[in-house]
């Protein structure tokens, strides 16, 4: 398709003074930059008007389909200040690719993936001054694509609006790099054959806000679901894939089955252990061999691991029987730790990227 061209409406920007002043310690998802993009679709013109625009409030008919059927998409990644003061993204191609596979599930346009990822570069170029230079700080980009046909019938939307924000961010979980403990859902599932599991859609994270909840009462940070047949077989976390760490060096994580995120963190860090000489076992993994492993040693270490989360180390599983499994002094692990520190490296550009996976914009 011909490239869109984009229209540029200047935003009153925010003062240096206060923009310095929230980059100095961001949060995650508080703080949004002075733009954002809007491309439009129709069933009709196809892709149309895209532009780049003040951020602000949207104007959404009431009937809007995404209102009520929720049929909306997302997708997360990030923008990182180098050394130099260059800005990169990291595999933004990747996600570009999964919205589109995100699309096809939700019945939603397919986005050309050139103009997702100009449509970031765009954002980026107009905020560039957004993107922190702080220790582990970035600029989170959240592209997500709405329904927005005003129509209360009950078939895909004929109109959909794709947008991009951007908030800049620190740690995820508050509190640095400190393993967290993790709560073991059982009778609330997140996905289930045949749903819509592996689709980074809205829908998904609203069914996981209760069992979250119930996470945090009982002081874990995130919720495990499993398989909901099984109720063994681990599936992932409510925003996060999933990592174990075997004693001979070896790394499990659960196969992509449909029902999980297939994380771009998750495939990036199989290459980086792959490269180094690890085994990856992409498998089916149950939380009975996780904390059996755990009970007779020969697993050392867990992690979770996601664009927002990058990696945190696991502490502890939780359920309603107590405490599952614990790595006590063991965690955070030297492996979880070193292959931070290798994927931070490479998207903050202290450390080669033999990959190609960053890209200056
Ligand atoms: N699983 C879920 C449910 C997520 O929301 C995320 C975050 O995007 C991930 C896994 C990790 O995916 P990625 O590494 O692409 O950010
Ligand atoms: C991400 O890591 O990008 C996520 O989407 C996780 C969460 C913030 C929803």
């Amino acid at each position: 398709m011909t490239a869109l061209a984009f229209t540029r409406t200047e935003a009153d920007r925010l003062p240096t003074a206060e923009r310095e002043a929230i980059l100095a310690d961001p949060g995650f998802g508080n703080h949004f930059t002075d733009h954002m993009v809007s491309i439009s679709w129709s069933v009709d013109a196809g892709w149309h008007d895209a532009e780049v625009l003040p951020y602000g409030p949207l104007q959404v008919d009431p009937a809007s389909s995404v209102l009520h059927y929720g049929q909306e998409i997302f997708e997360g990644l990030k923008a990182y200040r180098r050394p130099d003061g260059s800005i990169v993204t990291f595999r933004a191609d990747a996600n570009a690719r999964r919205l589109n596979t995100s699309a096809d599930r939700l019945a939603l346009p397919e986005l050309p993936e050139e103009l997702f990822v100009a449509a970031v570069n765009e954002l980026l170029h107009v905020d560039a001054d957004w993107v922190p230079s702080g220790e582990d700080q970035s600029l989170y980009l959240r592209p997500f694509m709405i329904a927005d046909e005003s129509f209360l019938g009950v078939r895909a939307a004929q109109k959909a609006r794709f947008l991009i924000i951007a908030s800049p961010a620190g740690a995820y979980f508050t509190g640095g790099v400190k393993p967290v403990s993790i709560w073991l859902s059982k009778d609330l599932a997140r996905a289930g054959r045949g749903g819509t599991g592996a689709a980074k859609c809205g829908g998904n994270y609203a069914s996981s806000l209760l069992p979250t909840r119930i996470a945090a009462a009982n002081g874990c940070a995130q919720v495990l679901f499993t398989d909901s047949a099984t109720e063994d077989t681990i599936d992932e976390l409510g925003g996060m894939n999933l990592f174990i760490v075997r004693a001979d060096g070896t790394l499990i994580t659960p196969r992509t089955n449909g029902n999980i995120l297939d994380g771009i963190t998750r495939s990036s860090l199989i290459r980086l252990a792959e490269a180094r000489g690890h085994r990856v076992e992409e498998r089916d993994v149950t939380v009975r061999e996780w904390r059996e492993g755990v009970a007779d040693g020969s697993i050392t270490e867990a992690f979770a691991c996601g664009t927002a989360a990058v990696i945190t180390p696991i502490q502890a599983l939780i359920g309603e029987e107590g405490t599952l499994l614990d790595f006590g002094a063991g965690a955070p692990g030297e492996l979880t730790m070193s292959l931070r520190e290798e994927l931070t490296g490479i998207q903050f550009g202290t450390v080669a990227d033999p990959f190609g996976w960053v890209t200056e914009v």
